[in-house]
């Protein structure tokens, strides 16, 4: 666990003061907990009765089959999960509601009512069908942050195709690898998106990924560049290569929703891990849908007029389960950017949320601290006063991030949801309603009802600071990983008989708040990013130049974590800036930008015990420049101190 965090114990006794100024509004309220009460009562029926909110085919016989560690929720039930996105809101009336309102990186604009989206995703679902797509066949989207992305799962989910998004920011081998994971046929691309004033070419990448790819039979490319340029200029594959705009333009706005059972697969999602290999997260149907739905609804206290704003990009769990599936299931008017924060200044999310009148707004605490390091300028140029409600995640968030975003961009207005869940979890797990219970600086609150967290020690016993755990299967919950029981098994299911392990560690105060501390596996989360250390090290021992390679993540003031790489060369190699340089370019070919190493450095050893395993929080400790602690078990104590040395002086 992140010893910087230490200092928690002050900074919440700091906030609770703060809370119980005058300046603290219209947040201390304890409300009606009668949810709490009815889902503690059973929580079974509890989740039946949001189910039974969804529009089902078949009802289901069986609320929930939990045969440790898989579970099945409402069994025999049959549904679709774009028909409930779509045509049951075209059914309630709410046709010329608006469902997406976009804004691309250039300031054009897009938006869908939920009549054009129904069109929109219907011909889409026409035109993968009519490639040969079918029920049960895996699609890949890799696109930017444009309609389209939305459009395309939600098309998917109409024929029952599974889909898995694989993030514009990954790499050509990342895309490799997941598309032969799933053997999938089609890939939906396009030919770049804009970030940051330039152009990433997502149509050059998709071509060097299929060369190695032979299951994909189709590609399905949206025009976002428009004028192809020389440099980006889709290559088309005769055959192959389809234009979406193309496509869309001969087919029907109306398709018939493929009947799903309730535990067919929804798609697939792949997280970092502890090994170099990522992880397929399988999520179903019904289950799914019914946490998504719920929680977007109690957790955002969702409103009929709210504008809803969440920043994530769709190629992360967050953009599922809170751009697309959780928010539409519930008619809502979600709002979707393409571009950065700080493009083409450090004020464009504010003039965003003044421009749409946004009233609900959800995102990372890696983008408000870099919010709060820009300065309160860029906010006060704007006018918020839309904005009701704030959320985080994908972090922890520290109390003086919190504080400030509560101030500046709440007014002391706005509740602060902090939502703590997973790829694995599908859905929010803990976090405070605000509706109903208070929200509390640094601390993500209590379970949502109807799930059942614990802290628990190795052994299984309950402690007030330890292991973060579920007890009790949920609704969302992941399935298995994909082609991969055994890994699922060893996971999350080994620690404990029955009992998910989720690899946090968390505290929990006297009156029952849980605060996350972080990860205590070897998971890096930068930038509310989860990367596996091992995948790093594996990227970095691929390089020609590179023995072997050690990587820790260190406390960063923004990012939360940063990446340190520490690397031993091979023989005949020059240790030099060139080659570090070299080294860092290598890792985000290999997976991503995201995952680039913020420092590396190169040394002749690595500290290691007498076993040979390489000793982490030694590096931890040197990367953060902390004192040592004990050295003893080392093969070589010499090798830490030279290391610390050299560290230091890269630093200096
Ligand atoms: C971390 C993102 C503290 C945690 C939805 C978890 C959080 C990992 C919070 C999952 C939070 C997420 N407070 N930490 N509110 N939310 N995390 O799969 O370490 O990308 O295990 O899912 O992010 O990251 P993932």
């Amino acid at each position: 666990m992140d010893s910087n965090r230490n200092d928690l114990d002050a900074l919440l006794k700091e906030t609770r003061q703060f809370e119980a100024s005058e300046k603290f509004k219209g947040n201390a309220i304890v409300r009606d907990r009668s949810i709490y009460d009815e889902a503690s009562k059973n929580r079974l029926t509890f989740w039946e009765s949001w189910a039974e909110n969804l529009k089902w085919r078949e009802k289901w016989h069986t609320i929930l089959e939990w045969k440790p560690p898989y579970a099945k929720w409402f069994l025999g039930g049959k549904l679709n999960v774009s028909e409930n996105c779509l045509d049951r809101h075209l059914e309630a009336g709410r046709s010329d509601k608006m469902a997406l309102i976009w804004e691309g990186e250039n300031g054009d604009s897009r938006s869908y009512t939920y009549r054009d989206l129904h069109a929109e995703v219907c011909k889409l679902a026409n035109s993968l069908k009519s490639l040969g797509v079918k029920k049960g066949d895996r699609v890949v989207i890799y696109l930017p942050m444009i309609p389209e992305a939305a459009i395309a799962m939600l098309a998917c989910a109409r024929i029952g195709a599974p889909h898995s998004v694989v993030f514009g920011g990954f790499s050509p081998q990342s895309l490799v690898d997941r598309i032969n994971d799933l053997k999938a046929v089609c890939l939906i691309t396009a030919d770049g998106g804009y970030r940051r004033g330039g152009v990433v070419p997502l149509k050059t990448n998709a071509d060097k990924a299929l060369d190695s790819c032979p299951t994909v039979k189709k590609v399905i490319v949206v025009a976002r560049l428009g004028q192809p340029t020389e440099e980006f200029s889709a290559d088309m594959e005769i055959g192959r290569d389809h234009w979406y705009h193309e496509l869309i333009g001969e087919a029907e706005p109306h398709c018939t929703p493929e009947i799903m059972d309730a535990e067919d697969l929804l798609f697939v999602l792949y997280t970092s891990g502890t090994t170099g290999k990522p992880k397929g997260i399988v999520h179903t149907t019904g289950g799914y849908l019914t946490q998504v739905t719920a929680t977007t609804k109690c957790v955002f206290d969702l409103q009929e007029d709210d504008v809803y704003w969440c920043t994530a990009d769709v190629g992360w769990i967050t953009g599922h389960s809170y751009i697309v599936y959780g928010p539409m299931s519930n008619g809502a008017s979600v709002l979707m950017y393409e571009g950065a924060p700080d493009w083409p200044d450090k004020g464009r999310f504010w003039e965003i949320c003044q421009k749409y009148k946004v009233s609900i707004f959800y995102t990372a605490p890696t983008a408000i601290r870099a919010f709060m390091k820009w300065g309160d300028d860029w906010v006060q140029k704007y006018d918020l006063s839309s904005l009701r409600l704030l959320g985080t995640v994908g972090e922890p968030i520290n109390p003086e991030a919190w504080i400030w975003y509560h101030r500046v961009i709440g007014k002391e207005r706005c509740p602060i949801v902090d939502t703590w869940w997973q790829t694995e979890t599908g859905a929010i797990m803990i976090t405070s309603l605000p509706a109903v219970t208070e929200t509390r600086p640094g601390s993500a609150g209590e379970a949502f009802p109807g799930i059942c967290t614990a802290l628990l020690n190795d052994e299984g016993e309950a402690v007030s600071a330890g292991l973060l755990a579920i007890t009790e299967p949920w609704p969302s919950m992941l399935r298995t990983i994909y082609g991969d029981d055994e890994r699922y098994e060893s996971t999350y299911w080994s620690k404990w008989e029955g009992i998910y392990f989720a690899g946090d560690g968390a505290k929990i105060d006297e009156d029952g708040f849980l605060s996350i501390l972080g990860r205590v596996d070897d998971v890096l989360n930068t930038a509310g990013h989860r990367i596996g250390t091992m995948e790093v090290e594996s990227a970095l021992v691929d390089h020609p130049a590179v023995a072997e390679a050690a990587v820790v993540g260190k406390f960063d003031e923004v990012k939360g974590q940063a990446i340190a790489a520490f690397v031993t060369l091979k023989e005949n190699w020059q240790a030099d800036d060139g080659l570090v340089m070299e080294l860092r370019d290598h890792v985000a070919k290999k997976i991503g930008a995201i995952a680039r190493p913020d420092s590396i450095v190169l040394t002749a050893d690595l500290p290691k015990t007498r076993s040979g395993k390489i000793m982490r929080r030694l590096l931890k400790d040197i990367a953060e420049g902390k004192a040592l602690g004990d050295t003893t078990t080392l093969a070589d104590p010499s090798v830490v101190q030279g290391l610390k040395e050299q560290y230091l002086s890269k630093e200096s």
